[in-house]
């Protein structure tokens, strides 16, 4: 058994490490399946399909073990990919950022754990050429798929737009050497 602090990237084979809650959510890919309140075993079965079928694409999971256990997830993609998305009045998250849809510590807060899912995500995030991580956070509560606010802003994220109790939140990611030729390629067209 791996022991401390690891992460495992989510995939069909291991949906059984998400928090329960987690398994059988599928408020970002199937909001009007998830407002039907689904039977437990049909919402694992719809929530494993969509896991498969979007192996990938920028879709990721990230699940977090302490000493083999799970202890926290993070759910990520451009946002085009989460339907539900769209009905945050302080969205749309922009096109350039990889979208936190959930963040999710169930327990064992206050330990630095969501602080450590993020970086990994901001890794990831950069690694696929993305210019920032967005997400949609909550101001007076920390029960919000992502979080409160204030855990975002302590992770170095700014409030683009704030709008009926959300704010949607963005953290501009450090260059990406790898897309320094895009840069350079719309700055010269500039010049032009
Ligand atoms: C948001 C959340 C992931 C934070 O996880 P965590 O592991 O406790 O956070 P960390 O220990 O990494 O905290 C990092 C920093 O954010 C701050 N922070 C954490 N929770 C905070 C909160 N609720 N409000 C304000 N600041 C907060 C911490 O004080 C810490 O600051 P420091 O670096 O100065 O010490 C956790 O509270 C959570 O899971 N909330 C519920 C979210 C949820 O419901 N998700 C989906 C379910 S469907």
């Amino acid at each position: 058994m791996a022991m401390g602090l690891t992460f495992i990237n989510l995939d069909v084979g291991n949906l059984d490490k998400l928090p329960s809650h987690c398994s059988a959510c599928v408020y970002w890919e199937h909001p009007v399946e998830f407002n039907k309140q689904l039977e437990r075993s049909k919402a694992i079965e719809l929530k494993a399909k969509w896991v498969h079928g979007h192996e990938g694409s920028t879709f990721g999971g990230l699940i977090a073990l302490l000493d083999g256990a799970s202890i926290g997830f993070c759910q990520f993609a451009g946002s085009p990919f989460f339907p539900n998305a769209v009905e945050y009045s302080c969205g749309p998250p922009s096109l350039d950022s990889l979208f936190v849809a959930c963040l999710y510590v169930p327990e064992a807060r206050g330990q630095g754990f969501g602080s450590q899912l993020i970086s990994h995500v901001e890794a990831e995030a950069a690694a696929k050429g993305f210019k920032a991580v967005e997400t949609f956070a909550r101001r007076a509560s920390e029960n919000n798929p992502s979080g409160p606010i204030g855990f975002w802003a302590k992770a170095g994220y700014r409030i683009l737009r704030e709008r009926d109790g959300f704010a949607l939140m963005r953290k501009e990611l450090t260059k990406n050497p790898k897309y320094d030729w895009l840069n350079s390629f719309s700055t010269n067209a500039q010049d032009d």
